[in-house]
């Protein structure tokens, strides 16, 4: 087992109408004027915007409102946050939404208290020392940003799609009302819960022996994310299908599944250049990916992969062939997926094949961001390609 930090500030507020305390969580924390950050229309359709901007009025506090981010948020849309924050004299960023509305507030505020252009730190050419703090309202169980350290920004003008991991940028305070995740689309639902897996599993395809602990809790949370994932696609409003899947999604990535462990983040990292160029969701392109992924490398350690095809999807052990165990268990993942409307190629999510001018690309732009990526096995350029071109289909 390997020494690690765990630090995790946020104060989570879980439950059926933890909403209606938002005003009097902001003004705990001493906001007087707060920005209201959303997306396209879900939250103002499902009258949750409305709930939030009456308990931010009750509790006395003053608001603008600026929605319109995009999944995989866009670099113009922070900074209109950041050019309107300052003008209105904004000191806390409430984000009400999925992982890219709370990732383009987060970026808000890095922004608001820093002179230079907030891409500057996206690009590491300058590390953020302050923060305008943020807290969230989440409606999509998903990215985890909402415990996370990370937020994820595309620069749409050059095509990037960059990742900037800072402990001053976690959210103050969470507020997770399952309910709220009723109205989420069959497809966001199943991009979230492949997430919430890959954000788990990414930290347990590791190579550090004595995570016995660390193992539990990751299967466990995987076991209960495929089982939960299935009922509230049968049943939308099934309470604690959706309530499972909320926690769940904030334990896969506020670290305590990868304590002790070393993480392997390639599909992660292949799957931000996926949606640079293509746009796409998150979720898809991660399972897209990921049998491509677990097929080039699993041999390096074919028991961990058994481990996991045993433990968490219930392939039989065939104990003289770990190998064997665990093609199966990439397998079943891939019914899974499937299962649950899932692409498993590139081509499934994206609707045509990948010229090999695109696999270039690909290749180039991952390995300039990530020069040293993997740990379960380093990838270099070239394997990353080809992992692009297995995943092709
Ligand atoms: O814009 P609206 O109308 O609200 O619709 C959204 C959006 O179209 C919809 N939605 C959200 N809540 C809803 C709802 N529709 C109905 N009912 C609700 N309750 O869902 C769509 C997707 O939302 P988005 O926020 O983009 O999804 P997600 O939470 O999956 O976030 C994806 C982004 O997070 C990044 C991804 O790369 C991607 O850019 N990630 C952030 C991480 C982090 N900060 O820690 C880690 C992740 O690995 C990930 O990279
Ligand atoms: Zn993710």
């Amino acid at each position: 087992m390997k020494d690690f930090e765990y630090y995790t500030p946020t104060r989570v507020h879980f439950g059926k109408g933890a909403v209606d305390q938002i005003g009097a969580l902001l003004r705990e924390q001493g906001a007087h004027k707060v920005l209201i950050h959303y997306g396209g229309q879900s939250a103002r359709r499902s009258g949750l915007l409305d709930r939030v901007e009456a308990s931010v009025e009750q509790a006395g506090l003053a608001f603008v409102s600026l929605g319109g981010v995009v999944p995989n948020p866009r670099l113009s849309k922070v900074r209109e946050g950041i050019d309107l924050a300052r003008k209105e004299g904004v000191d806390f960023i409430l984000a009400v939404g999925g992982g890219s509305v709370i990732d383009s507030s987060k970026a808000i505020g890095y922004g608001i208290p820093y002179d230079g252009d907030v891409w500057d730190f996206y690009a590491g050419k300058a590390k953020p020392q302050v923060v305008c703090p943020v807290g969230a309202v989440l409606t999509l169980a998903a990215a985890g940003s909402e415990m996370s350290n990370s937020s994820v920004i595309s620069d749409e003008e050059h095509g990037l799609k960059w990742g900037l991991n800072n402990d001053i940028c976690r959210c103050r305070f969470a507020v997770m009302d399952p309910e709220l995740t009723y109205t989420l689309p069959p497809f966001q639902t199943a991009c979230g819960v492949a997430d919430i897996l890959m954000h788990t599993m990414e930290r347990y395809f590791t190579r550090e022996p004595g995570t016995a602990l660390t193992d539990e809790l990751a299967e466990g949370l995987m076991r209960t994310v495929i089982a939960s994932g299935r009922k509230a696609l049968q049943v939308p409003d099934d309470y604690d299908a959706r309530a499972q899947i909320m926690w769940a999604g904030s334990l896969s990535h506020n670290g305590l599944t990868g304590c002790g462990t070393v993480g392997d983040w390639s599909t992660h990292r292949l799957e931000h250049e996926l949606s640079a160029l293509f746009d796409v969701a998150h979720g898809a392109g991660l399972t897209a990916l990921w049998g491509s992924w677990a097929r080039y490398v699993y041999q390096e350690e074919p028991a961990r992969f058994a481990q996991f095809a045993v433990n968490v999807l219930g392939c039989p052990n065939d104990f003289r062939d770990p190998a064997k165990t665990a093609l199966l268990g990439i397998e079943a993942m891939e019914r899974f997926y499937r299962e649950i409307g899932m692409p498993t190629s590139i081509r499934e999510l994206i609707g045509r094949s990948l010229s090999a001018e695109d696999l270039d690309t690909l290749a180039d732009k991952c390995q300039a961001r990530n020069p040293d990526l993997g740990n379960f096995k380093k990838l270099d350029r070239d394997d990353m390609r080809a992992i692009y071109q297995m995943a092709e289909g």
